[in-house]
């Protein structure tokens, strides 16, 4: 019986249901896919006809979990946990059917199912906890009996894919088939008629080493940094063990529902959407990205390699150039390095090496870039070479290639004049080191460039797996702009009576992944110096200024972990706080009248919050970024911003921007000129407005 209005469509095939959800794009399990597929099942189990059940989905690919735009909103029954129930307690087999991806809801229905029949490129997963969630219909309580506590410990805290080989290897799945899925899964279910039913819920867990099961607990606690879903998560799965099947079921959907409505799980959704949403950016509507195949990048240091390595991983032909034959051979011997690293790591095969080194030439000959589509400039942070660079591009390359710099800071107005003649082929595009793992780019569109040709580094982006951002240029762009704002105040502190120590382990309290002394050490202090330098001319002569602790260390030869000593001390690569650090930072407290009793974390997150906020309604009302959730992924993918927060602009809006301006007035009125909150958030907090109201709409919830 097929009904034209249901998602869910039934055919009988030599006595077996077939049971098909069409929902597309992801036949997530909302409501109509939920009753449909409660009215197939009990007509398929009450069906004389019918001796077994394949379920399986249309589309590209299997139930992607249940319908996140759902939740927030009342829940309509039937509820999945109740499908599950009926599928689970049939007295008739039924098999899963997978392709594509078994996610969240999707995976657990798979797992009430009698058997699961897998696509061999098909993966599994529990994803729920990226959304502040655990799996609320029974994922916590089935996964363990079918594969024990410690894998399903993995599998749910981590929320990682399996793929079908390693699903199969686990126990999660039944019958792994290269072609003809639903063929096989028909075969499988009548395979199983008048046989006892295995029925997952009614298995034992297999022992567990309850030692080994504490460990891993406490470290997927250590590296939650304040989200509270794993811990969640672990309670459920240790549950399955403790209680009854059904007690297990109720206790896994109590919580579920807790997370539902808290305040990290909608962050974590906004986060989820945003990361679409972000990829559809609404000043390229109009724009045709042109053809793209052959790359060139110039300089193969960390930043030109990991950029030549994520271009090969892409699938582009790569030609990478250097000053001369030696520099050329040192690139290539970077290049080779990040291939060994990816094969040590399971990232890469020899065979994916082998093609992707036939896709690469690296030269020292400028001329090769001719031929290229786009070139990617990776040369050093210099205004004088970056100019020099782009004038020969322009002289180099024909008309139409995508000239692109991947300048952190400098101004990409200068850079596209010194491409005389070419300036409507020139943008920005700045990668995230290591440019091969992560996934942030902001994509810089100056306004001399042809929208053409920034839509053209934006479907690079894309292509590469990567998240592109799209900005308008200004100092720092989006992220190092407000990353240049807080750090100020980060070094207030430490000249106000903190040491670094302090100030990391109150902003890693707060959830950033690393505090800004440990990541100026990595990044080199010299970085920094050299842009307070730069921009020592412009400086505001009121303004205080915070530069004088890291320029002290900086005289004394401490840049960071490349000389073994920044703000921490460094042995055998481990950070150790310094004594002669704090000496040093004791020495200016005199000047500022303040001693080390003064030091209060939680003032310094708020100001360091607020001043986030501030610098994004900046960027917001200077059109730098067409709307909040750009510079929440920003912060979230390239600055250890945390997730479950959803981003600096997502919180305020949660918080209230009444409490951010206050804030704020608390910052100006202690740090005086160059704090005055920015008029957007005064308009908007006076208004009780929020950021999203200016056309964000990416989260339904
Ligand atoms: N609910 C609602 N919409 C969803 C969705 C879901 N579970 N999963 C994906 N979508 C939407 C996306 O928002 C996107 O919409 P858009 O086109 O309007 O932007 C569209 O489907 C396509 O998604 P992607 O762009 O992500 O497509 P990809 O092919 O790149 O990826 C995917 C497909 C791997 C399925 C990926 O979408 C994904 O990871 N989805 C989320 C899976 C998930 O987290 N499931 C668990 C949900 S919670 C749950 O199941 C609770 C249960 O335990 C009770």
């Amino acid at each position: 019986m097929t009904l034209s209005t249901s998602p869910i469509a039934t055919r009988l095939e030599q006595g077996c249901a077939v049971i098909t959800a069409n929902n597309p794009p992801v036949n997530a399990l909302g409501h109509a896919v939920r009753a449909g597929l409660m009215a197939a099942l009990r007509s398929a189990l009450a069906d004389p006809a019918v001796s077994s059940v394949v379920i399986t989905c249309a589309g590209r690919t299997f139930f992607a979990g249940a319908d996140i735009r759902e939740f927030g909103k009342p829940s309509q029954p039937p509820h999945l946990g109740k499908v599950l129930d009926l599928i689970e307690q049939a007295d008739k087999p039924i098999v899963a059917a997978i392709h594509g991806t078994a996610l969240g809801g999707g995976m657990e229905l798979a797992l009430a199912c009698h058997a699961r029949v897998i696509e061999a490129t098909a993966k599994v997963g529990l994803p729920e906890v990226k959304l502040g969630l655990i799996p609320g219909a029974g994922g916590t309580q089935r996964t363990p009996r079918l594969i024990g506590l410690m894998a399903a410990l993995d599998l749910v805290t981590s929320g990682r894919h399996v793929g079908a080989a390693e699903a199969k290897e686990l126990g999660l799945v039944d019958h792994v088939v290269a072609a003809d899925l639903e063929r096989e899964a028909i075969d499988y279910a009548r395979s199983l008629v008048g046989k006892p039913l295995r029925r997952t819920g009614e298995l034992s867990i297999p022992a567990c080493d309850q030692a080994a099961f504490d460990q891993a607990a406490m470290r997927i606690i250590g590296r939650a940094r304040g989200q509270l879903s794993p811990r969640i998560a672990i309670e459920a799965v240790r549950s399955s063990a403790t209680a009854p099947f059904r007690g297990g079921l109720m206790a896994e959907r109590l919580l579920f529902q807790e997370l539902v409505r808290s305040d990290q799980s909608r962050a974590l959704r906004h986060a989820f959407f945003a990361e679409r949403e972000v990829q559809r950016a609404p000043q390229l509507a109009s724009a045709t990205p042109r053809s793209l195949s052959r790359v060139g990048v110039i300089g193969a240091g960390t930043m030109g390699a990991g950029i030549a390595m994520a271009l090969l991983d892409g699938g582009l032909m790569v030609t990478v150039v250097e000053n001369d034959a030696d520099a050329a051979a040192r690139g290539r011997e970077r290049i080779d390095g990040l291939m060994a690293r990816a094969l040590r790591s399971g990232r890469l095969s020899e065979a994916g090496r082998d093609e992707r080194l036939k896709r690469l030439t690296v030269t020292d000959d400028f001329h090769q870039l001719q031929a290229m589509d786009l070139v990617i400039e990776a040369a050093f942070e210099d205004m004088a070479v970056k100019k020099e660079i782009f004038a020969r591009l322009a002289d180099v390359t024909p008309k139409g290639t995508v000239l692109a710099t991947n300048t952190s800071y400098l101004d990409i107005n200068e850079i596209a004049r010194a491409a005389a003649g070419r300036e409507a082929d020139v943008i920005g595009l700045h990668f995230f080191s290591p440019a091969n793992i992560m996934r942030l780019v902001e994509v810089v569109g100056p306004a001399s460039a042809d929208k053409d040709a920034v839509a053209t580094g934006f479907a690079l982006a894309r292509r590469l797996g990567k998240l592109p951002v799209l900005c308008g240029v200004c100092e720092g762009f989006v992220g190092n702009r407000i990353l240049a704002q807080w750090r100020q105040i980060a070094e207030f502190a430490l000249e106000d009576g903190a040491l670094p120590e302090e100030v990391d382990a109150a902003l890693e309290a707060y959830g950033l992944a690393m505090g800004p002394f440990a990541v100026a050490d990595l990044a080199g202090l010299d970085i920094a110096a050299s842009r307070r330098r730069r921009l020592a001319g412009t400086r505001n002569p009121e303004a205080r200024y915070s530069g004088a602790i890291p320029d002290k260390l900086v005289e004394l030869g401490r840049l960071g972990q490349k000389t073994g000593a920044g703000f921490y001390r460094y042995e055998n690569g481990a950070r150790r706080s310094d004594p002669e650090v704090h000496a040093i930072i004791r020495s200016f407290w005199p000047h500022t009248g303040m001693s080390d009793t003064l030091f209060d974390g939680e003032l310094l997150q708020r100001r360091i919050r607020a001043v986030m906020v501030n610098e994004g309604a900046k960027i917001l009302a200077e059109g730098i970024v067409a709307r909040p959730l750009d510079i929440d992924l920003v912060l979230i993918h390239g600055y250890g911003f945390p997730a479950w927060r959803g981003g600096p602009m997502f919180e305020a809006d949660a918080i209230g921007l009444p409490q951010i301006l206050a804030d704020m007035e608390e910052v100006h009125a202690r740090f005086g000129a160059g704090w005055e909150p920015a008029p957007l958030l005064k308009e908007l907090a006076r208004t009780n407005g929020r950021f999203a109201d200016l056309g964000d709409g990416s989260s339904p919830s």
